[in-house]
């Protein structure tokens, strides 16, 4: 938001306000454009200072709002008893004792573009509060620390706004005497940060049902949406009902309202949001039905619908003492939501997709200008700390520390803090004392994760004495600068590993040389199959090994590091095939794909042309036919590390249209060698005919998928159009998996007919918002220069809005961040596009505008021609007189 003189916020200033607030009653006077607001706030001195002395004056934040007037224990102040401001509000001598301030605020939801605060779109009303969004509501202590129980009063036209809903339970509602109006009253009995503070109020279709806990309470369900969408509702329903039963299951928590209610709605800027009683989602994350939504949609309606239904207790009843401690509610909720869906779907497949998402987003994000730790200590605009490192690497942390702990250490350990802290706003240090003193461990190096940005890169090389009967393992950890340069200690590092022998199994060993400092704790972990890495290098003997072993490191991704090992072309295509570990055997035959890439890439740079191990395109058919892993895992074993994966790796100098080249040459190569194998094994695993979500049939249909690809990347190797299949797939779908899967590669393989198909795509769901995302994604992400052409003329179609952020993701976000040949042309004009665009959104949306500029974030890996245009660009835009605090904070440190 714009804020005047956006100073920095530091952790280190953090300290608790003078005052505290217990509760607070809202009234709402809904209208479109003049709502008013009155809030009445029970506030308290929390140190009462001696009776002569005066009070400290109580300031509360505010943004853009119109005080209308102000009330202390029902007495209208004087103009110089208090100052407002639209962005503060001082009343300057409070009284000593307890007082009931009383502001009445005149708010205009249907202009809120930002949407932020209460906003009205599609004729409802509707909030988002976090992170700072209430103080575009009524001023208010507008930080997490501040807990009061809410009583809300909402008050609009039956006629348009039948429904009305907000934060607890609804404890009265009726007419408004003489008046077409109707009111609603709900109260929260559980004290809140003003972020978790939720109002809905409009015209709303609504599915209901109801769970009972473990222990015999009946909590009535509901989930909203627009008219004619409840069907649609009914797999987040469900979705629901399992995350409640699994909370209580896994983690002993149960619900502690009588009613949870969802509503969906289609302009939202973020996925969605954990209000207490009263989540708010993103339509996306909750409509799905087989015509409208794929497979992936739903395993992220699943997993949505988890995360913020978790964040009852981590966030909600327990959550941040100040936003640096982001990561204490997201991370662990992350964490909490991925074990869901693995417990739901295939454990493997779900570990293997969140690291391929960590790849994408963390990584780069740990690796470039924006790199911060996970627990920052400051910021300019914490609306940009919705981070791929807060979340996915919050998770890792939380991941890692149940491995380092064990299940029960780790279990003890949340115990004790949902026991402790139950009704806190606490900090990172908070959480791991609790398990530091369920466990009795000293967890001080382990925090370091969350103070240190940047990935760790751990090298290992190893030695077999056949003679002696040893393996040695050296193993070193590495630092990486970081924009902060902070001096970097050495991190405790998790790794989970086996030796694996000739014959495929983990061989045993007597006992093991290592540093003394390995300590009981890292002596019991090697038992357990986990290596704690603590030093900067560590040398490990293992003594009564009977056989040369190659050592399968880093099993399950057990931390968020690059790895280094010493491993031949043959140790790896000996790990893909023969190791106990899914995860490991997955990623073997990534680091040799990665391998072919990099040297090819060298090849062609220099302007050779590439060539490859036919041992790869075997090794690929071969995973291709093991029905001892799932067709998931399977699809998944044939999918290529992504260009930005490998432009990561190479790190310097890099030309995106030759890695594009180079990835394309493997997978021509693959398929001319394989494909066939490759197909015949996915039409062995056929798909249920009729369309069924579940994890067995939507892998099943991923691995035709992954085969079709191989099929057309042969046919183009050979100069053959071989998208006959693809085409009859896409007429004759009863599924949007299908019919979209195919639409992506008849347009991102340039085949016949792929304008015809987006026609008829279209046309088929031109009244359908979520889909048409899809349509605009697809095409936004075809590669080569000329998609921005296609791009901008796609920003000209009627169904093209600024407005709505879903829209503008699935266009101009997937163009910048899913696109590296056509956002990363080389005359700049992707870049000069995208600036100009986020310039034009900050007017309206600061929050989506921000989002969009971090797609620059990796520009400095680029070659010198596309750098300089990058920062041209990026130096326009710093340029700009009037940018958000948002924006301008993305810009200047991607600047550095
Ligand atoms: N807490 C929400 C979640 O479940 C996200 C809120 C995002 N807010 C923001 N200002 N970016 O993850
Ligand atoms: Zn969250």
């Amino acid at each position: 938001m714009q804020r005047e003189g956006a100073a920095v916020v530091r952790l280190e200033d953090y300290r608790p306000t003078d005052y505290a607030i217990d509760t607070v009653d809202l009234d709402f006077r809904l209208d479109p454009t003049a709502t008013q607001v009155t809030a009445s706030l029970a506030v308290r001195r929390r140190e009462p200072s001696p009776t002569q002395a005066e009070n400290p004056p109580l300031i509360l934040d505010g943004d853009g709002l119109k005080l209308k007037q102000v009330f202390v224990d029902g007495r209208t102040l004087s103009a110089d008893e208090y100052e407002a401001t639209p962005n503060r509000f001082t009343l300057h001598t409070p009284p000593h004792e307890p007082f009931t301030l009383k502001i009445v605020t005149e708010i205009d939801p249907e202009n809120n573009t930002a949407l932020m605060g209460l906003y009205r779109s599609s004729g409802v009303y509707t909030t988002q509060c976090e992170a700072e969004g209430f103080r575009r509501i009524t001023y208010f202590y507008d930080r997490p620390d501040v807990l009061a129980v809410y009583t809300v009063r909402m008050e609009a036209p039956r006629a348009g706004t039948p429904v009305m809903l907000s934060n607890g339970n609804l404890i009265q509602s009726g007419p408004v005497d003489g008046s077409d109006r109707h009111y609603a009253v709900w109260h929260d009995p559980f004290p809140k940060p003003s972020y978790l503070f939720a109002l809905v109020a409009g015209d709303l279709g609504s599915i209901h049902d109801e769970f009972v806990t473990a222990s015999g309470r009946r909590v009535r369900l509901g989930i909203f949406c627009e008219h004619g969408k409840e069907e649609r509702c009914r797999y987040a329903m469900d979705a629901l009902k399992r995350s409640m039963r699994w909370d209580e299951e896994v983690f002993g928590r149960e619900y502690d309202l009588d009613v949870f209610n969802i509503v969906a709605v289609s302009d939202f800027n973020m996925g969605a949001m954990e209000n207490k009683g009263l989540n708010v989602f993103n339509d996306k994350y909750v409509l799905v039905d087989a015509e409208t939504g794929t497979d992936m949609d739903y395993a992220h309606v699943e997993g949505v619908i988890a995360h913020e239904y978790f964040h009852n207790w981590t966030g909600d009843r327990i959550t941040c003492r100040d936003w640096f401690q982001l990561c204490l509610k997201e991370g662990l909720t992350v964490f909490r939501d991925q074990e869901f869906s693995s417990d739901m779907r295939s454990r493997p497949v779900k570990r293997i997709s969140d690291v391929i998402g960590l790849r994408q987003a963390q990584f780069p994000e740990d690796a470039g200008p924006l790199a911060h730790p996970v627990r920052p200590t400051a910021y300019r605009e914490i609306n940009n700390f919705y981070t791929a490192t807060v979340y996915e690497k919050g998770a890792e942390i939380c991941r890692m520390l149940k491995l380092v702990l064990g299940d029960e250490g780790f279990r003890a350990g949340m115990d004790l803090y949902f026991e402790r802290h139950d009704g806190g706003a606490v900090t990172i240090e908070d959480f791991i004392e609790c398990f530091a003193e369920a466990t009795g461990r000293d967890l001080t190096q382990f925090s370091l994760w969350y103070h240190q940005a940047g990935t760790p890169k751990v090298t290992l090389s190893h030695t077999y004495d056949e003679k002696a009967e040893t393996l040695s393992l050296s193993l070193a950890q590495e630092l990486p600068r970081t924009p902060d340069n902070k001096p970097k200690e050495p991190q405790l590092i998790p790794l989970s590993f086996g030796l694996v022998g000739p014959d495929g199994q983990d061989l045993s060993w007597e006992d093991v040389d290592g540093p003394a400092a390995l300590g009981e704790a890292g002596k019991d972990a090697l038992g357990r199959g986990l290596i704690l890495l603590s030093d900067k290098e560590m040398n490990l003997t293992f003594r009564g090994v009977r056989a040369e072993a190659v050592p399968s490191v880093l099993r399950g991704f057990s931390a968020p590091v690059h790895l280094e090992a010493d491993l031949t072309d043959d140790d790896l295509f000996f790990l893909a095939r023969q190791d106990t570990d899914a995860f490991n055997r997955w990623e073997a035959l990534q680091s040799l794909a990665r391998r072919a890439i990099l040297s090819g890439y060298q090849t062609l740079a220099s302007g050779g042309a590439a060539s490859f191990d036919p041992r790869l395109a075997a090794a690929f058919a071969e995973l291709a036919e093991n029905t001892d892993f799932d067709p998931a895992f399977r699809a998944l074993a044939l999918a290529l590390p992504s260009e930005n994966e490998i432009a990561q790796l190479i790190a310097k100098d890099v030309d995106p249209d030759i890695v594009y080249e180079t990835r394309q040459a493997l997978a021509g190569f693959i398929g001319e060698k394989s494909a066939e194998r490759i197909v015949e094994a996915a039409k062995r695993e056929p798909a249920m005919p009729a369309y069924s979500p579940d994890a067995d049939n939507a892998g099943r249909r991923a691995l035709t998928f992954a085969a079709w690809r191989y099929q057309i990347a042969a046919g183009k190797a050979r100069g053959q159009d071989e998208g006959t299949q693809v085409r009859r797939s896409f007429e004759t779908a009863t599924n949007l998996t299908e019919r979209l899967a195919a639409l992506r590669l008849l347009v991102h393989e340039n085949l016949t007919g792929s304008s015809a198909a987006l026609d008829a795509f279209f046309e088929r769901y031109s009244d359908n918002p979520l889909v048409l995302d899809k349509w605009f994604a697809v095409q936004a992400m075809q590669p080569g220069h000329e998609t921005l052409k296609k791009v901008e003329a796609l920003t000209q179609n009627p169904a093209f809005s600024w407005k709505t952020p879903n829209r503008v993701y699935s266009l101009v976000r997937t163009f910048g961040a899913g696109n590296p040949t056509a956002f990363n042309r080389p005359d700049g004009a992707g870049y000069h596009f995208l600036a100009n665009a986020i310039a034009d959104l900050d007017k309206s949306n600061p929050s989506v505008a921000s989002r969009l500029a971090t797609c620059f974030r990796s520009y400095r890996l680029l070659e010198p021609g596309r750098r300089t245009h990058a920062e041209a660009a990026l130096r326009a835009l710093a340029d700009r007189p009037d940018l958000s605090t948002d924006v301008a904070d993305i810009v200047i440190r991607t600047l550095g």
